[in-house]
């Protein structure tokens, strides 16, 4: 029967994905009836199949920004026991979105270290009152440790958050060092992950181009001295160049101005912090 051959190749080539027209053609009259058929019902199915995949896609993309914007409103919630914290979760998420972009990580990896980079610093809330509240440079011992603690506490709160994936990795390990003197682990080289290693650039650069208590915000070309100073011993130098690129060119992240008032405080955070 004329046509049975080319209708059998638009089916198979709809359910490998590829939903393209051909199968039209042979709904014309240069095909036999039966044909002619086959193919409406093929193709309708095949319009049908399409639409249902863009609204899961759709519907998918939707959850995500939904679990994104969760995040962001729990990672603001840190900003409530310290100010000096406020927006930094959220620009380090940024930031760690625009390395991965520009290194070329699909969707999904560029969405878990956006995620990772918001949610990196979450352990903070276990910080003892003493700790949140000191505004010098330096600190104890028992300091130290909680310190070296909030990255693991992170880990711990999250972990059963499956859905976040190598996220979680990325919190525990975002102040690893390559030379294998950071903590909590002393990981070292390649047992530190891709991800960690943007969360640790954009965790230093958002630290030392905002204003703290125990600094005033420094200027791009220190920023980027300091980051190539510690590329190599501590941060991946490769990644350094392209994140430094990336910021000549498109600019500083700035959340704060999405920062509504708090009803609780009445003036909110944005006044009462400065
Ligand atoms: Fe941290």
């Amino acid at each position: 029967m004329k046509g049975i051959t080319e209708l059998l190749t638009c089916i198979q080539e709809i359910s490998g994905g590829n939903y393209s027209n051909d199968i039209m053609q042979l709904t014309t009259d240069a095909y036999d009836p039966l044909i002619q058929e086959l193919a409406e019902s093929v193709g309708l199915m095949m319009v049908r199949i399409e639409a249902r995949e863009f609204e899961l896609e759709q519907a998918n993309r939707d959850l995500q920004n939904n679990i994104l914007a969760t995040i962001r409103a729990v990672a603001r919630g840190l900003s409530l026991r310290d100010p000096y914290t406020r927006g930094h979760g959220e620009r380090v998420g940024i930031y760690c979105k625009r390395l991965a972009r520009r290194l070329g990580w699909g969707r999904d990896d560029v969405w878990t270290v956006h995620v990772a980079g918001t949610l990196h610093d979450m352990g903070k809330i276990g910080f003892s009152d003493r700790l949140i509240q000191n505004i010098d440079t330096k600190v104890d011992d028992e300091m130290l440790s909680e310190i070296r603690q909030h990255p693991e506490w992170g880990f711990y709160m999250l972990r059963g958050l499956d859905f976040l994936g190598s996220a979680l990795d990325y919190v525990r390990s975002h102040h690893e060092r390559l030379d294998g003197t950071g903590y909590p682990n002393g990981l070292s080289g390649d047992d530190i992950l891709p991800g960690a290693r943007i969360l640790s650039i954009a965790d230093v650069f958002d630290a030392v181009t905002s204003t703290r208590s125990y600094q005033e915000a420094m200027d791009l070309d220190k920023a980027f001295a300091i980051l190539r100073r510690l590329a190599g011993p501590s941060l991946d130098p490769d990644f350094v160049e392209v994140f430094i690129s990336e910021i000549r060119e498109n600019g500083l992240e700035d959340v704060e101005n999405n920062f509504t008032t708090c009803a609780v405080h009445g003036s909110g955070p944005d006044e009462s912090d400065k």
